[in-house]
């Protein structure tokens, strides 16, 4: 794809240091989702909902930091309590009140967290979720879903995106990926027949799956997952590393109505901007990771890492979950989001675009396919890449940012505004015009 030469005259210090950062990171970036061609904007600083590039073009973001932050970027409370925590250390390496905080506020909120123990990402969060499920069923073997994506854990990166057969990444071993089954997402007989089959220690699911376009889990089909593991002595473990703290106070579990046995978490569990994650659960399987029982070190699962629930991380998460606690922030996120839903449903009929719009409250995916997706497969066979494409070309020459230029995924925060929705459906609607001429 060629960004049309508006973008290309708008970002020239951007191209300048893409040509840099190619000389000194693969691929110029640190992430491959956050390239685009022919080169991607630099970000210098954010506030609320704008981002401004270091070319001073300002956007709207709906990326949010990989959909990190709820409260808004350089949300206030959490600058404040960062200043104050990086002055009294933000890296102790001892024990210190806000780790426990933070676990008080998570168990709290968690409908299935007893206890609690924090990593620095979602991956690392997910890794040890996993090495739990394994000892305290003593099985070996996992179930993921079918697009669903957990990180870069080795265990977890299969069949993430198709071709769903292949290996995601080189340098996984043959043993790896046999002992993790991909199941398919919203088909409960299908995961049935498997779980019948294998010996699964634990399923791993994202209730809405984000990356792959915030794709719902159908409710019937959790709760009978949900039946399916108690039958099955299978663990259920929620990825909530997306969906927790956003999509109600209690995440997912809440919104579903449906307890997992362990629920893995990030992004927001870190106020949005600093590398946290964590995991946790019924109290009877995360006691497996108590030292102090006696047992000998070998029969303990381990968890821990220099700068796992470092004060400047949980601190910074605790101010957010403060405030999501108190509940005011889900009705204005969500009315966001719906009126971003409804009014690009709305666009999409009224020019006769084929097009679909999925989402739950704050966060919705736009997908170009002949029929409404329910999983991977329905939201990649059909899909119009060539449409996606122009689609993103033509929101970020026009002051709004999001990812992915194949797979349009969106989320607000409490920052955003009626007239940030506004803007969008107003682009969107100039996009719909000049593809229904064409
Ligand atoms: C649902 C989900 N799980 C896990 C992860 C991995 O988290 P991290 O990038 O913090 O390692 C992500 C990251 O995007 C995610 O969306």
């Amino acid at each position: 794809m060629v960004v049309a030469g508006e973008y290309q005259s708008k970002t020239i210090i951007s191209k300048q240091l893409y040509e840099r950062a190619r000389r000194y990171l693969p691929g110029g970036v640190t992430y491959a989702v956050k390239y685009w061609e022919p080169y991607p904007v630099y970000a210098r600083r954010a506030k609320g909902s704008r981002v401004w590039d270091v070319d001073g073009n300002e956007y709207v973001d709906f990326w949010m930091g990989h959909f990190a932050i709820i409260m808004g970027h350089a949300y206030g409370p959490v600058l404040e309590a960062a200043r104050e925590q990086i002055e009294l250390g933000a890296h102790l390496g001892y024990c210190h009140e806000w780790e426990i905080e933070h676990a008080r506020i998570i168990s709290e909120m968690s409908p299935c967290v007893e206890l609690f123990r924090a990593t620095n990402s979602g991956t690392e969060a997910n890794m040890y979720a996993v090495r739990l499920a394994r000892a305290y069923t003593k099985r070996s073997k996992i179930g993921k879903f079918e697009g669903n994506w957990h990180g870069g854990y080795d265990a977890l990166h299969k069949a993430v995106n198709p071709p769903l057969d292949k290996p995601p990444s080189l340098g996984l071993t043959e043993n790896t990926l046999s002992d993790t089954i991909a199941l398919p997402y919203n088909d409960i007989d299908g995961v049935r027949k498997i779980a019948k089959k294998e010996q699964l220690a634990c399923i791993v699911i994202e209730p809405i799956m984000g990356a792959g376009g915030f794709i719902p889990a159908e409710r019937e089909f959790l709760k009978g997952l949900r039946e399916l593991c108690d039958e099955e002595g299978i663990l259920l473990i929620f990825d909530e590393v997306i969906t927790g703290f956003r999509l109600a106070r209690g995440g997912a579990q809440e919104y579903y109505g449906v307890i997992p046995d362990l629920a893995v978490f990030g992004k927001t569990i870190g106020g949005g901007v600093f590398p946290a994650g964590g995991f946790g659960g019924r109290a009877e399987i995360m006691e497996l990771l108590d030292h102090t029982k006696g047992r000998k070190p070998y029969e303990n699962v381990f968890h821990g890492g220099t700068y796992a629930g470092n004060p400047l991380s949980t601190r910074a998460g605790y101010v957010v979950l403060s405030e999501l606690k108190k509940g005011e922030v889900y009705p204005k996120i969500d009315g966001l989001g719906e009126k971003a839903r409804s009014g690009l449903r709305e666009i999409f009929a009224r020019y006769g675009i084929t097009a679909h719009v999925t989402g739950v409250g704050s966060v919705f995916g736009i997908h170009f396919t002949q029929e409404k997706p329910r999983d991977v497969r329905t939201a990649t066979q059909t899909r119009d890449v060539e449409r996606c494409k122009r689609f993103f070309r033509h929101l970020i020459s026009n002051g709004i940012l999001f990812l992915k230029p194949d797979k349009p995924v969106f989320s607000v925060s409490a920052a955003h505004s009626s007239e940030d929705i506004e803007k969008l459906l107003s682009l969107v609607e100039d996009f719909a015009r000049k593809e229904a001429k064409q």
